[in-house]
């Protein structure tokens, strides 16, 4: 079967994640733009340089950087198809939907009827468990894990290693510190903290 050739917006850590993950797709990457010209190669993966849509035009794009924002504002500018990656380490339950441009890294558990929407990351060993909706341009980091029932609004990041209560409602843009765990619904823009999490800031 033919291979699904990918680019890549990034060339840092997370770009190299997202790269393991498309080679042990079995797929190939053409190239990495990244405006950092000190950055020939990522992992032998050529940089050329500034995103360019006249390159490698029928190639699928993912935003492969950690950075919520910089990937919500990517992805109004970007001009190809967006792709998809879902490492073949993950469970993804049959009734899970995962949207465009999400990158569902090494090892990421996501269980029953949960929604994950466009150019999400639910990275190493995050686990999403049963019927939560997780928006867009959210980051779930390594090793986190969502009960069941649980909403993450648009742009917002959990924490490596948090953990989300279940049946609550994370809102837009908060950001949840790694370890922490959350035990009621949070209202958007707050920085949340601790064991049990407090808010530390509000936007
Ligand atoms: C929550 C977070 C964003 C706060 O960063 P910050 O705004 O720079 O805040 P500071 O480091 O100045 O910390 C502010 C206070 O919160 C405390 N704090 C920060 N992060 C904390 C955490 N994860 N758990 C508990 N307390 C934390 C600090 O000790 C400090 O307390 P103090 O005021 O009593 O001294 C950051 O610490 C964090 O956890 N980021 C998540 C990182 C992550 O998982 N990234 C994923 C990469 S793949």
């Amino acid at each position: 079967m033919e291979k699904t050739k990918y680019i890549l917006i990034g060339a840092g850590g997370h770009a190299s994640v997202v790269a393991s993950a498309i080679e042990a797709m079995k797929q190939e990457i053409d190239c990495v733009f990244d405006s950092n010209e000190s950055i020939t190669h990522m992992d032998g993966i050529q940089n050329k340089g500034d995103y360019s849509p006249a390159q490698f035009p029928t190639a699928k794009l993912i935003l492969a950087m950690g950075d919520n924002a910089v990937r919500k504002r990517l992805a109004t500018t970007v001009q190809h198809e967006i792709g998809t990656v879902i490492h073949p380490s993950a469970v993804v339950d049959r009734l899970v939907s995962v949207g465009v441009g999400s990158q569902i890294l090494h090892g990421a558990i996501i269980n029953r009827r949960s929604v994950v929407g466009n150019h999400c990351i639910v990275n190493t060993k995050a686990s999403i468990d049963h019927d939560c909706i997780i928006e867009d341009f959210v980051h779930i980091a390594p090793g986190a894990t969502l009960c069941g029932n649980v909403i993450v609004g648009e742009g917002t990041l959990i924490g490596a290693g948090a953990t989300l209560m279940p049946n609550i409602t994370i809102g837009k843009n908060v950001t949840v510190g790694a370890g922490t765990v959350v035990t009621t619904s949070l209202q958007d823009n707050v920085t949340c903290v601790g064991v049990p999490g407090k808010i530390i800031y509000h936007e």
